[in-house]
This record gives C-alpha cells, structure tokens and sequence, in this order.
C-alpha cells in the first residue's frame, strides 16, 4: 500500500471516529443548573415518591447499587444511607458539573460512601462489576441508544444483580412528553432490550404510579 493510500485510510478511520462519537447524545438535554433546579423542585421532588420507591427496593446494608442518570442525586442520598457504610453507591451521570453538585452536597451532609462516576452516552463506564442493583429513574427516555447502553450496564451486575426500572408509561394521557414520541417509550420496547441485554421482568410494583409509570424490576434469564 502506497503512503497515500494508508494515510487516507487513516483519515477515513478518523472521520468516522468523529462520527461515531458525534452519533451518541442526551435527547431532552439542560444545562446543569437547569437541571438542578427542575429536578430539585419540591413538587417534582414530592412527585418521585422517594420513600416510598426506597421502601420497595428493600436496600440492605452492604449492598452495592448505581443510580444511572443519578442528576442532582436526590435518590442517590437516601440510598447511601440505606446500604450504609459497608456499602456504596456509584451515582453515574454524563454531566460533570451534576457530579460535582453530588460530591459536594455528600461532603455536606457527611455521606461518604457515594462515588460519582462520568459514564459515556452508551455505558456507564462503572469502575467495578460489582453492582447488586442499578436504578434508573425517569432516565431511559434521555438515552438515546437504550439498547447499546442496557447491554453495556449488563456487565458491571453480578450475576444475582439486578435493574429497576422506573419510567413514565407512554398510555397515559397526559404523560409530560406526549407532544415528543422520540422520547416515549412503550414496556415492549423496554422488555425486549432488557431481554438482548439477558434480563427478564421478575417483578412489578403497579400500585405507587397507577397508570402513569412503569416500576420493574429485572433479574437474570
Ligand atoms: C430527568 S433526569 C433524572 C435524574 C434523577 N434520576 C432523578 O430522578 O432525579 C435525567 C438524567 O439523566 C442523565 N442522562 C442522560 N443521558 C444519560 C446517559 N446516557 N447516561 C447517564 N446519564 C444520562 C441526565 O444528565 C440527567 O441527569
């Protein structure tokens, strides 16, 4: 091959690197602090029913759990204190300036045992594969390769692991994002991904968010 040609390759690879790159991104993004004050509305945050989920996920102590798409982490708190300190939380988001928010409020209120994780658009990067539950809340709407990225999360969860899922139920008529059909997603979409991920339902709460969300749990196949 001539130095031509295999510089042109090269080029060629790295276009399409750029591509690559460029393809993944957040649908429905804000900027930081946008983000922290829609999510830190005391409406929003009475409406995400945080005991209530906390109480249904049964956190132990010791256990290892991610909160992906953790934002400003107003479920990543609550739950470090639930695993206690034998136990940690990986709060995994693609904006730095959320983690930061997280790290500080942590520091704080002296909760330790919350690790932020920069994760990329289609893994969460989690340092370890350690993870007894990863959580998403009201998160798999904004990823735009759900697939890639549940296939990618199925590494880090230990082979007993499992994922919950809570998200917004595109039958309900007044769901936020009706007008937005990119960001509706249906329970056979979400099911048939968990399940090229290896995951099937293994349970469901219905009676917290009747008609309005989704709240699963999936375990191993
Ligand atoms: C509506 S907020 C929910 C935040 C939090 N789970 C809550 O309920 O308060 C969506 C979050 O998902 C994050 N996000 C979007 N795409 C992501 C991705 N590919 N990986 C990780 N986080 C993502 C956003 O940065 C944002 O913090």
């Amino acid at each position: 091959m001539s130095k031509n040609h295999h510089r042109m390759l090269l080029l060629a690879a790295l276009w399409l690197g750029c591509v690559a790159a460029a393809a993944a991104f957040q649908l429905a993004s804000r900027d930081t602090k946008d983000w922290i004050e829609t999510l830190e509305r005391p409406e929003r945050i009475k409406s995400q029913k945080i005991d209530e989920v906390l109480a249904v996920l049964n956190l132990k102590p010791g256990m290892v759990v991610a909160d992906l798409g953790a934002g400003s982490g107003i479920f990543a708190r609550p739950m470090a204190k639930a695993v206690g300190p034998k136990g940690k939380v990986y709060a995994v988001d693609i904006d730095k300036g959320l983690l930061d928010y997280i790290n500080e409020r942590a520091k704080k209120e002296n909760v330790n045992n919350i690790v932020t994780v920069l994760g990329e658009y289609s893994d969460p990067k989690i340092p370890k594969k350690d993870v007894d539950l990863a959580f998403f809340n009201d998160v798999l709407h904004h990823i735009e390769n759900r697939a890639t990225y549940l296939k990618a999360l199925a590494r880090y969860i230990k082979p007993t692991g499992q994922v919950v899922i809570v998200e917004m139920d595109k039958n309900d008529p007044n769901t936020p994002h009706k007008d937005k059909p990119e960001l509706l997603l249906s329970r056979q979409q979400i099911d048939q991904w968990m399940a090229d991920a290896g995951f099937k339902p293994v349970k469901e709460n219905t009676e917290l968010f009747p008609g309005t969300k989704h709240f699963v749990f999936y375990g191993r196949k």
